[in-house]
Formats: structure tokens, C-alpha cells, sequence
């Protein structure tokens, strides 16, 4: 639980919500959805359809600033008299039981609640962050994670995530980096897609599947200077190209709703875009669910300068096609009232009305409105032994080495004298991540912990803390800057130990929602620790723990052996100890670059070339005069126990219809370990300027020592094509070059004409 505001003003409500038992409503069995919404449609009045597009936050767990309008006796008046068709941040099946109980039992039409809740990487089992599950490339696992999160949600009396986050972000200033699979539109389509099938399965009505929400359509992932909630100004092509396609992947799979976005889109915000929700999402796609706006995003608008007053809020948006209204209270203020003055038309909220229906009627609630509330399911299913193990899964294959020079790792279990040092070592809550809502604080297995199961000879000082005093989602984080106290034991151990392992990094809450930073490097006395212990042993593993990429320039020089370890959730510690150890071989590769330094932000893989990409020591060439352009660590980037060679790059051309590529790999060291291939393309010429490298295919597998395995992948229209600056999608013959390999900066080169 996040921020327990209000708790006894909810048990009240429970209270008084409970002396006012009313009959259960009887609903049809129709099998015919649509008949079946058009039948309740038509007997709803205006105001029980304003109703249904109007979300109230419950009493506790804020998840953004709390407005003014939410105090409790307008929400209990305004669900029996059903102007409420959703809730948000209310989990438990008893709780959730009795909020529906009231919708059900007390209202004319007793249409259930659907409840929402942010089910990021886990709800109570925590799995890794979304970021560190993307490194895994692992659609299997990734689908599976968001599997256990809708099972041990859905036992809690939730049915609707506002999951995945599928907007790509170049930018690791943005905290929300950590949220999404990073800088790359093909891998991202596909990771949201995996945790799309993952959170609403084959069958949306069975009692362990729930509704999933791609957000936030569109733009926010591009805030100016990565400052959250900021302007966003963005061209066509990369809107087309780059934004657009994880939400229209996601629309092909049948997400069921699509969160808007608080930013402005070419000056109009989000929540009141026609062409973004009308035109391109609900006309060209066909997307067939609802769009709920962000937290107070219609609000916002005034804000934003777009909107006078509360009123023209709701007229902008319910006009431009957002269905549902979270925490904004204009709809359920308004729209009744504009709609009877002619400044919206009574269609418009039909359309509305008719999409939430229709999810709820999908998710089964018209059968059973409880169906998500069993206190029995909830308490066998919260924190099961199969659920830890898929997240431990998910974890071990979320770290990325980053370095191993000397092959200071695996370590040995018979390794004398380890030294541990650095808060998050000895930390079970920080690994938990943001996103931990519905999750139980201090219940990660910290670093400390798992390392015991593989030696006795780990020996702990903290050197010092990374932040002091209340750590929460919903409040600001006081970073240690100044106490070095720690610095002297910490050192004193590091120089009698024969390998120092340093758990550095940011705090679980230093990122996600609101939690830009400027500052990319370690926080507080990270990097000065660091220093000290390097000067009594260089035989340093450092393990970071971080919600997005960091510069690191100064560690990637001077310490042998680097393990991004991110946020893992629930099982973080067994999962670093299996990698630190060997028993799992690391294989995650990053989905964003990591920069050398802060200003080259935003950086990422797939840039363009520009007109002067080169130029040695010359002035008048696109460069810093004072950094590299590359990044520290590349897209795709992540290595192994072993190694794997490339060899024997062939390509054979079908004109007009496929090109076929193969590539030998074969693994060239020792051990066992599984390898993630990538293929890039470039389009050489185009009617709009291609990047110079955009992913088109990857495959991961494992192979044994010595063994060596052929790949191929198809490149069809839908690869070699795409969006010109209308739109539409295009696919030109011309010159190709394309590149097969281990990252984004290393592969075997071939051209070929299409
Ligand atoms: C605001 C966030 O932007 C959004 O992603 C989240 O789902 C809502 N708050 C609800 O918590």
C-alpha cells in the first residue's frame, strides 16, 4: 500500500454502505454482447450513461494529486445513484466486494463496477520491473509474468489494469523509462502485445483474467528535456513510425482499453484530441474497447491553457472521443448539462457508454459482478510458491552483464572472504521497484539474503545510505549527500576480502511517475563509496540497481566486473546470487542505451544519419566537441558466461515478396548459455529519411558449448516498409543494407536490393 490517506473515512462508507442492502438485480443470459448492452442502453438515462463514463478514485492508495471535488459523501451519493461506472485504487476482495455490492444492490440498473488498478509488474508477488523484463527479450516469460500479476489481481477483486505502458522513450532523464521496454517501437510492440495475452488470456470472463490498458496514447514518452508531465513536440514521421506502432500492435491484439496521455500533442492536449482517439485510434484501427483519460488529464487542459473552465473540459474531451473521466469530476458534473444544451451530441455518449458496456459485459461481470472477489481464491493465490517461481525466472533473466574483465565472474562458492557493501544490499524494500501498489512493503528477499544460500563467507557493511527517511510512492525522496560515516568500515572489510561485491544504484522510488532526474550518475555518496573501496581493492563487482539507464563512465573504466540488476521485485536477492554464482548464466541484453554522460540524452539506436555524420578531428561535423556520440553501453548490448561467434551471413532476395537471411552462430566458449540475435536494417534511399539502423527480427536460444546453430529470418513487406509522413504505410524498392548480430553496434554486414 502505497499512501494510506482516509482509511477511516473508507471503513465508514463501508459501514454505511452495508446497512443499505437493496434486492439483486437480475441479468440477462443473452449470449449476444452487443444485444445485451443495446437492451441496458435503452433503458438508462442520461445521466446513469454519464454515469458509466465517470472513474472515482477509491479512499486510499493516491496515485496523483488529490482533487478537490473527492470527498467521500459525494462519492457514496453519486454510486447509488449510479453516476459511477468505475473505480480506481480499491483491491481486496472484501472491499471490492462491497463497493460492488453497492453498484449492484443499490443503484436502478445495478450495472457493476469495473475496478482498475495500476498492475505494473506484479500485484503482490512482484515480478522485475517492465524496463529490466524487456532486457529479457523474452516474450514467453514476459507474458507469463503479467499472467501471475492478473491471477493474484483478479483474486483481489481487480479487473482492469492500467497495464502495459507501451510508450517508447529515448530519454533517461524520464523516471518512467522504467515503466515501458524502452527506446525500440518493433521489440516494444511485441513485449506489450506478450503482456496484452498475458493479463487478458484466451477468455476474458474467466475469474483469472483481466482487462488491460495500453497507455499513454500519445506522445508521453517524448516530454521535452525527459521532465515528466511535459511539453511534447514530435514530428509525423516519428509519431508514425516510432509512437504509433506499439498502440496500433496493441489494438490488433485486442487490448481492451487505451489510457490517453497528459501532454499536448501539436498544442492540443491529448484527452481532447479528435484526430489521435477518433480519427487514428477508433476510425483507422478499429479499436473496438474504451479510452479512459490519465489522472485528471481532462482537468489539466485548463492548465494547459486549452480549456476556460471545468465544463468546455468535459464538451473537449467527451467530443474528441475520451470515454472515461479519471478523477477529473467533469463529466459527471457537466456532460448531462451539454449534452441537453446541443454542444454534445447524445451519440457521442452512446458510443461511449455502449464500448465500457461492452468490456464489462466481456469480462463476465453481468454474470457475476463478484466473480473477481473470492476471498478464498485471494488468500490461497496472493504470494504462491508458483508465482515466486516464474518471477525468479523472470528476474534472472532481466540482469544484464555489463562487463567481466578477467572473468572475475561467476564467483566460486568456495570463494574466501566476500565482502558486501552498499545499502541496497541489505535492502528488501527499495528492489520492489515503483510500481508496487497492492504489494506488501519490505517483502523482496534483499541481495544479503541471497547470497547466504550460496556462501557463509559474505561479510556486510553498508558504507552508506542512499536515501534517509520516508520512502514512498507518492513522496519525495531525501537523498544522502553528506553522511560518509559508513565509508571507514566499509573500506576496512574491502581491503581484508579477496572480492568486494557493491550493491549501488537508486532507490526503488527514484523512479517512475514524477521522478526525472538531471543527474544520471550514482546518487548521493554512491560514486565517492565507490572510489574508496576501488583504492584498497580493484577486485570490485558492482551490481546496480536502477529504474533506468545511468552514466557511468567512470565505473565502466575502472571496475572489472559490472551486473545490472535494476528492480526485480519479490526475488531480486536469489536472482543476483544465481547470476553472481553461475547457476544462471546472464543473457539480458538492454532495450535502451546506456549514455556516457547525461547530454547526450535523448540517445538511442535508431537515430537518423544527419548530413554530417562524420568528420575526424574537423569542426563542422555533427559531434561534441567535448564527448563521444556513442553510448557507454548500446541498445541491445549484454554479455554472457560465454561467447558466441558469428559467421557464413547470407541473404537471397525474393523481389516483391521476402528476403531470406541466415547467419551461423555458434557458441565459442565453455559453458552453456543462451544468446539473443538481432537484425537490423537500413533503407539506404527513401522518399523520407530512414534511421540508420531499425531492428527487424531477433531470436533468443541456447546453445551448448562448441555448438553451432543456423538462423534465418524472413524480412516481408511489413519489415522493409514504412509509415510515410500521411500516414500511411509504404514499402519502396531500392538499396538495403542490413547487419545480424550480438548488439546494435556489432554484426556481420550485407547489402542487397529489394
Ligand atoms: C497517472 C499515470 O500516468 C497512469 O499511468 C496511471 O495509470 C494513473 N495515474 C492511475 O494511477
Amino acid at each position: 500500500m502505497i499512501l494510506k490517506t482516509n482509511v477511516l473515512l473508507l471503513m465508514a462508507f463501508l459501514l454505511l454502505a452495508c446497512s443499505e442492502q437493496g434486492p439483486p438485480k437480475v441479468f440477462t443470459d443473452d449470449a449476444n454482447v452487443a444485444a445485451q448492452v443495446e437492451d441496458l442502453l435503452a433503458q438508462m438515462t442520461l445521466e446513469e450513461k454519464v454515469g458509466q463514463m465517470n472513474q472515482y478514485n477509491g479512499f486510499y492508495d493516491v496515485t496523483g494529486p488529490a482533487p478537490s471535488e473527492g470527498d467521500a459523501k459525494n462519492k457514496y451519493e453519486h454510486l447509488k445513484k449510479g453516476w459511477v461506472g468505475s473505480m480506481l485504487n480499491v483491491s481486496g476482495a472484501a472491499q471490492v466486494r462491497e463497493m460492488q455490492r453497492i453498484a449492484v444492490e443499490e443503484t436502478r440498473l445495478g450495472i457493476p463496477l469495473i475496478f482498475g488498478l495500476d498492475v505494473i509488474h506484479g500485484h503482490k508477488t512482484l515480478a522485475p520491473i517492465p524496463l529490466a523484463e524487456s532486457a529479457s527479450w523474452d516474450l514467453e516469460a514476459i507474458e507469463k509474468s503479467a499472467r501471475v500479476a492478473a491471477i493474484e489481481a483478479s483474486a483481489r477483486g481487480i479487473n482492469w489494469t492500467f497495464a502495459p505502458m507501451v510508450d517508447i522513450s529515448r530519454d533517461a532523464r524520464w523516471g518512467r523509462v522504467m515503466e515501458g521496454a524502452g527506446e525500440d517501437p518493433y521489440l516494444g510492440a511485441q513485449i506489450g502485445v506478450a503482456r496484452i495475452k498475458g493479463f487478458q488470456g484466451d477468455d476474458l470472463s474467466a475469474h483469472n483474467t483481466i482487462a488491460a490498458c495500453a497507455k499513454h496514447f500519445a506522445g508521453y514518452g517524448f516530454a521535452e528535456a525527459g521532465r515528466d508531465y511535459n511539453t511534447v513536440d514530435v514530428g509525423t514521421s516519428t509519431l508514425y513510425n516510432v509512437i504509433f506502432p506499439p498502440f496500433k500492435a496493441a489494438v490488433e491484439h485486442d487490448v481492451k482499453t487505451v489510457m490517453n496521455a497528459f501532454n499536448i500533442l501539436n498544442g492540443i492536449p491529448a484527452t481532447a484530441n479528435a484526430w489521435l482517439q477518433r480519427d487514428i485510434l477508433k476510425q483507422k484501427w478499429g479499436f473496438k474497447g474504451y479510452v479512459i483519460s490519465d489522472w485528471g488529464s481532462g482537468f489539466e487542459m485548463i492548465a494547459h491553457g486549452y480549456a476556460k473552465d471545468l465544463e468546455q473540459v468535459a464538451e473537449l474531451s467527451a467530443n474528441a472521443g475520451s470515454d472515461m473521466d479519471m478523477e477529473s469530476y467533469a463529466y459527471v458534473k457537466h456532460l448531462a448539462d451539454l449534452v441537453r444544451a446541443g454542444k454534445v451530441e447524445e451519440a457521442k455518449i452512446d458510443e461511449a457508454v455502449r464500448r465500457i458496456l461492452t468490456v464489462k459485459f466481456e469480462l463476465g461481470l453481468f454474470d457475476d459482478p463478484y466473480r473477481y472477489c473470492d476471498a478464498q481464491r485471494e488468500k490461497e493465490l496472493i504470494y504462491h510458491d508458483d508465482h515466486k517461481a516464474a518471477v525468479l525466472d523472470m528476474a534472472r533473466k532481466s540482469i544484464v552483464l555489463l562487463k567481466n574483465e578477467g572473468e572475475l565472474l561467476p564467483l566460486s562458492k568456495s570463494q574466501k572472504r566476500i565482502a558486501l557493501i552498499g545499502a541496497l544490499a541489505d535492502d528488501n524494500n527499495s528492489p520492489l521497484g515503483s510500481w508496487r501498489i497492492g504489494s506488501d512493503d519490505n517483502t523482496a528477499v534483499s541481495v544479503r539474503d541471497g547470497l547466504k544460500a550460496y556462501s557463509a563467507q559474505v561479510e556486510y557493511a553498508k558504507g552508506a545510505d542512499v536515501v534517509t527517511g520516508e520512502t514512498a510512492f507518492a513522496v519525495p525522496l531525501n537523498i544522502n549527500n553528506n553522511d560518509r560515516s559508513g565509508f571507514a568500515e566499509a573500506v576496512r572489510l574491502a581491503r581484508k576480502s579477496e572480492v568486494v561485491v557493491m550493491v549501488l544504484g537508486e532507490h526503488g522510488f527514484h523512479s517512475g511517475e514524477g521522478r526525472s532526474r538531471v543527474n544520471i550518475g550514482l546518487p548521493g555518496v554512491q560514486q565517492d563509496l565507490l572510489e574508496a573501496v576501488y583504492k584498497v581493492n580493484k577486485n570490485i563487482v558492482l551490481v546496480l540497481m536502477n529504474g533506468r539507464p545511468l552514466a557511468l563512465p567512470w565505473a565502466d573504466k575502472h571496475i572489472p566486473a559490472i551486473v545490472e540488476a535494476w528492480q526485480l521485485g519479490t526475488m531480486t536477492g536469489h536472482a543476483v546470487a544465481d547470476v553472481l554464482f553461475g547457476a544462471y548464466n546472464p543473457s539480458g541484453k538492454l532495450t535502451m542505451s546506456f549514455p556516457r554522460h547525461v547530454g547526450q540524452c535523448p540517445i538511442y539506436y535508431n537515430h537518423y544519419n544527419t548530413g554530417r555524420p562524420t568528420g575526424g578531428n574537423g569542426v563542422f561535423w555533427s559531434h561534441y566537441t567535448d564527448e563521444s556520440n556513442d553510448p557507454l553501453y548500446p541498445f541491445g548490448y549484454g554479455l554472457s558466461y560465454t561467447t558466441f561467434s558469428y559467421d557464413k551471413l547470407q541473404v537471397q532476395v525474393e523481389p516483391g515478396n521476402k528476403v531470406t537471411v541466415s547467419v551461423e552462430v555458434t557458441n565459442s566458449g565453455e559453458r552453456a548459455g543462451e544468446e539473443v540475435t538481432q537484425l537490423y536494417l537500413h533503407d539506404k534511399v527513401a522518399s523520407v529519411a530512414r534511421p540508420v539502423k531499425e531492428l527487424k527480427g531477433f531470436k533468443k536460444y541456447r546453445l551448448e558449448p562448441g555448438e553451432t546453430k543456423t538462423l534465418t529470418f524472413e524480412l516481408t513487406p511489413t519489415e522493409l516498409g514504412f509509415y510515410d509522413n500521411e500516414g500511411e504505410f509504404i514499402v519502396e524498392p531500392g538499396a538495403f543494407s542490413l547487419m545480424v548480430g550480438t548488439n546494435s553496434q556489432e554484426g556481420l554486414w550485407a547489402d542487397f536490393n529489394w
